[in-house]
């Protein structure tokens, strides 16, 4: 049995959880910052790594608390070393090495955008299978990640420009709806109609994405219709966008699955909570009933702990390591890759 101490700061959520053999759960508790930020319609980073400062400790000794265990009990403190925020990255690194130098527990450091992977331990009451197919879709990143076998991971696409979730954000703030914006956006197109038209991303390459042309689109198309004197109606925008916006996604998949073939495919990422993107992925994977399609429930697709204690078990028991010197690296590639 291995009982990991879990650390996530990467973002606007500060993070511990206490989980064992990577997939059981013994506590996941996630301070989230969302409502300072949203009052300033996006994370603002030095207001995240503050916050950050003010509340790891409680979250900590939550998250110990709830799973009823001691520092005895726990093998290694594994922790998020990016990609992220700069300053949110250091609180956790630094609380990591702190409980790893006080206690003389082994430190795992692990890949933010890996744990969002292997979150979907958790909705399944079986292993990851291999080859996998992920896509990977969050406010900062959007990569399809082919996984040949455990721990190895390949980005064989992935955006030319914004990621989605930095898109759906853009296009929210111009809507005036807010931060975060893939949940308003989401529930918005629900009650949107075929009535804008907007162009489909063009992008060479099978499995690569580009969004920030979209964005500019949106924009322009909110800019016509204010000058003609139309009045906006934003459910229909969001349709528009979300239908642009996910079509190109899910082609972009289908075409990885169709050509290399994976014995399952993972969503993973905040963007994967999004309703109608899991509606149109079960609907395309019917046509390969032979691949496993998992999407996480949507509590393990944003940002939280449990889930770097997922990738942080496998990268534990591939001996994987860090020492004292270990630092937070915002644009960390995957384990790997360059
Ligand atoms: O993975 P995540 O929690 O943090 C990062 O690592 O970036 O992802 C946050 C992103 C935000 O851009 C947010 O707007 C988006 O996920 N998001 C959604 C939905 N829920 C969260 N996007 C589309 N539809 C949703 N339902
Ligand atoms: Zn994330």
């Amino acid at each position: 049995m291995t009982m990991l101490l879990a650390l996530e700061s990467s973002c606007d959520e500060t993070a511990c959880a206490i989980v064992k053999d990577g997939k059981e759960i013994l506590s996941n508790i996630v301070s989230s910052q969302i409502n300072v930020h949203t009052q300033y319609g996006g994370v603002v980073p030095e207001v995240a790594s503050r916050i950050h400062v003010e509340n790891i400790s409680t979250v900590i000794t939550e998250a110990m608390k709830q799973a009823n265990v001691t520092m005895d009990d726990i093998d290694a403190i594994t922790f998020t070393q990016g990609p992220g925020l700069i300053g949110s990255l250091h609180v956790g690194v630094q609380a990591a090495k702190t409980l790893a130098w006080q206690f003389h527990k082994p430190l795992v450091p692990v890949n933010h955008m890996t744990g969002h992977i292997y979150a979907n331990r958790f909705a399944l009451d079986h292993d990851l299978q291999f080859p996998l197919l992920a896509l990977v879709i969050s406010g900062g990143h959007s990569q399809l990640v082919w996984m040949e076998t455990e721990y190895d991971f390949k980005v064989i696409g992935e955006t030319r420009d914004d990621a989605i979730g930095e898109a759906y954000d853009k296009v929210s703030r111009v809507l005036g709806t807010g931060y975060p914006g893939g949940p308003v956006i989401d529930k918005m197109a629900k009650n949107g109609k075929e009535h804008y038209h907007l162009p489909t991303p063009k992008v060479d390459s099978p499995y690569d994405f580009s969004f920030s042309g979209l964005k500019t689109a949106v924009l322009q198309l909110i800019q016509r219709e204010e000058k003609a004197g139309n009045p906006i109606i934003k459910e229909d925008v969001a349709y528009a966008f979300q239908e642009t916006a996910l079509g190109l996604m899910v082609s972009k998949t289908m075409n990885a699955v169709k050509n290399l073939q994976p014995k399952m495919v993972v969503t993973a990422g905040g963007v994967a909570a999004n309703s109608r993107l899991r509606a149109m992925l079960e609907e395309e994977m019917k046509k390969f009933p032979s691949i496993e399609l998992s999407q996480p429930p949507i509590k393990y697709c944003t940002d939280n702990a449990s889930m770097i204690g997922a990738t942080g078990y496998v990268a534990y028991k591939n001996g994987i390591r860090g020492g004292f010197d270990v630092s937070a690296d915002p644009s960390l590639p995957m384990p790997g890759e360059e």
